[in-house]
């Protein structure tokens, strides 16, 4: 399982080590929260994306979910305790998809990356987005 590590908001994969994937030469789709959903990664797998990255998804609201099989829509979903749905995968993207993970402590990023590893062919740590509404509290708690 390869983990990166991305430091601020700028072009992906930078330091991630590569066992499955490769990010030589490739076309990839830019971890962009509120765009970065599973509608929009397999679109832009579609169009011919080789890797798509997933919106950057904080470790605190990700710690919290649990991991549920959706037989309806054929999906892997992490859901909330107040039942939304954090992050929904599937098998089309699993060797194809990069969770990014908001995070600023290791034993929390340890028990996300844990739960959502069988589903994701890699995982990028984000550390630090400079984005106003990723330094605010209210965002970073979910509320
Ligand atoms: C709407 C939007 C949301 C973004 N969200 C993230 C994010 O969640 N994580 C991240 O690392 N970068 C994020 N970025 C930065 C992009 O991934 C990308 O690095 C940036 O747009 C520069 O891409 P470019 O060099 O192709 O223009 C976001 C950018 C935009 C426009």
């Amino acid at each position: 399982m390869p983990v990166g590590l991305n430091r601020k908001c700028s072009p992906p994969g930078g330091a991630m080590a590569s066992v499955g994937l490769s990010f030589r030469n490739i076309t990839a789709l830019a971890p962009m929260v509120r765009v970065g959903t599973l509608p929009m990664r397999l679109l832009a797998l579609d169009y011919g994306a080789d890797v798509v990255y997933s919106e950057e998804l904080i470790d605190i609201k990700m710690a919290k979910c649990h991991r549920v099989v959706n037989e309806v829509l054929d999906t892997v979903d992490f859901v909330a305790p107040d039942d939304r749905v954090m992050f929904r995968t599937c098998e089309r993207e699993k060797d194809r998809v990069v969770f990014q993970m908001g995070t600023a402590d290791p034993d929390r990023a340890l028990v996300v990356a844990r739960l959502v590893e069988q589903d994701v062919a890699a995982i990028d740590v984000n550390m630090g987005c400079p984005k106003e509404y990723s330094t605010k509290v209210s965002f970073l708690l979910g509320t």
